[in-house]
């Protein structure tokens, strides 16, 4: 376990390219594992979570080969997976195992999916109880509330489900489910969450549209389905977050963050430092396979409070650690509400944003369902700790960059999971 000790930095200036999305990373070689061919992915993020996804694949007989942040897969076919000789570890990665679950659901085998001490106390309820409605056979610790997950695959029937929480992992579990279902597949309700799952299966060639209940997915029907989908990755929108918060707060800064996704599920982040009154311009917007992409520029601005709920909290759900310390820094209250999920995250990240910025030195309430933030304080530096979540040891890091003395953030390997050269950027952007 390593500490990382942040100072005050006197300028920030520069690019960066932030690493390949996370979302699409893991879909990328998840989607491609059972596609009828091969494809070559460009700008993968070599996260350790998209590392566990690729370690699981390779456990259901799928050939890839990573150097980096180049991948190719070996497509199998929707029939085409073998049953794993071992229990499958998705290590810190809830995507891994939702995804997986979702798809091992309907493969006439028995897979067991398991993974780090934070992942084993995520609830996994939210997919078993909708994937045994589709007629999944599927079980887990404390009566299906937590992962090992154990999963004997073949059963599934399709029909219709109404997603009750705005979750992706969960939307995405059902729909590659419903890829080996006897029927077609007809969900509705909270549909709200990032739609990369909808956009990649879509452009692989599977009849999924939107009709006025929802989303109808139909099981392909010729064997030439799913197309394999070569790619290159756009950059992590909640990665470059780190970056915009870090340029806004910082009185001194000008910091341009290219090849961002700019897909609307993904951008709530900056419709917020917006409204915060931060200084953004976004140019050189264009669509790069399946997604829209831009250039993000972000300067030193001066932040005001602002309210943070309802339909704007599965668009930015993963960016409220960094923008809490934002609205640490802006003048006037910051209210986030209806974000109950953050709870349910690597971390209560409810709890542990609380706890850890008050050690930075400020004014925040924890709510059932979010954070009350006074805003307008200084920030002084202070040990930290990451409690092993990478979202949490990047926001303190950006929080040291504007706070009074030395910041020293615990357990700060944990960037890791999800944008393993974040030291070197946070290095290279102080000149
Ligand atoms: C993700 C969905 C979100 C997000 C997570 C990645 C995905 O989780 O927080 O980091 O790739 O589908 P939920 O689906 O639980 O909202």
């Amino acid at each position: 376990m390593t500490t990382q000790t942040i100072s005050a930095a006197r300028t920030l200036r520069g690019t960066v390219h932030v690493p390949g999305d996370k979302s699409i990373s893991h879909r990328a070689v998840i989607f491609n594992a059972f596609a009828e061919g091969n494809a070559e992915i460009h700008n993968f993020l070599p996260g350790a979570d998209c590392l566990s996804s690729i370690a699981c694949l390779r456990q259901l007989g799928v050939q890839i080969e990573q150097r980096g942040d180049h991948v190719k897969v070996f497509g199998r076919g929707l029939r085409g997976l073998r049953e794993p000789n071992n229990v499958l570890d998705c290590g810190n990665s809830g995507t891994t195992m939702r995804l997986l679950a979702g798809l091992l659901a309907g493969q006439p085998f028995l897979s067991v999916l398991t993974g780090d001490d934070s992942l084993r106390s995520r609830p996994q309820r939210r997919i078993v109880a909708p994937l045994r409605e589709l007629g999944a056979s599927i079980d887990g610790r404390d009566n299906a509330r937590f992962a090992p997950l154990v999963i004997r695959g073949g059963s599934i029937r399709g029909g219709s489900y109404a997603l009750t929480i705005a979750s992706a992992q969960v939307k995405s579990a059902l729909l590659l489910a419903g890829l080996n279902a006897a029927g077609p597949l007809q969900l509705t309700g909270r549909l709200d969450s990032r739609d990369h799952t909808e956009r990649m299966l879509t452009a692989m060639g599977i009849d999924l549209t939107s009709n006025a209940e929802g989303l109808l997915l139909y099981p392909p029907s010729h064997p030439v389905f799913p197309y394999p989908l070569s790619l290159t990755v756009p950059g992590d929108p909640s990665s470059a977050a780190f970056w915009w918060v870090a340029a806004a707060i910082h009185p001194d800064a000008e910091i341009t963050t290219p090849n961002v996704c700019l897909n609307p599920t993904r951008t709530g982040a900056l419709d917020v430092l917006l409204a915060m009154g931060a200084d953004i311009s976004i140019s050189n917007e264009r669509s790069e396979g399946a997604e829209p992409v831009g250039d993000v520029t972000v300067r030193s601005s001066g932040l005001r409070g602002t309210r943070i709920d309802g339909a704007l909290i599965p668009r930015l759900i993963d960016e409220i650690p960094v923008l809490a310390v934002a609205a640490a820094h802006a003048a006037g209250e910051t209210v986030v509400a209806d974000a109950e999920e953050l709870r349910a995250k690597e971390t209560d990240r409810i709890a542990t944003v609380a706890s850890e910025l008050r050690a930075l030195g400020a004014e925040v309430a924890a709510t059932a369902d979010g954070l009350i933030i006074a805003g307008g304080g200084e920030l002084h530096g202070a040990p930290v700790q990451s409690h092993g979540d990478h979202r949490l040891a990047m926001a303190w890091a950006i929080a040291g960059l504007v706070a009074e003395g030395q910041t020293a953030i615990a357990d700060a390997d944990a960037v890791s999971v999800s944008y393993p050269n974040f030291w070197e950027s946070l290095h290279t952007l102080q000149v």
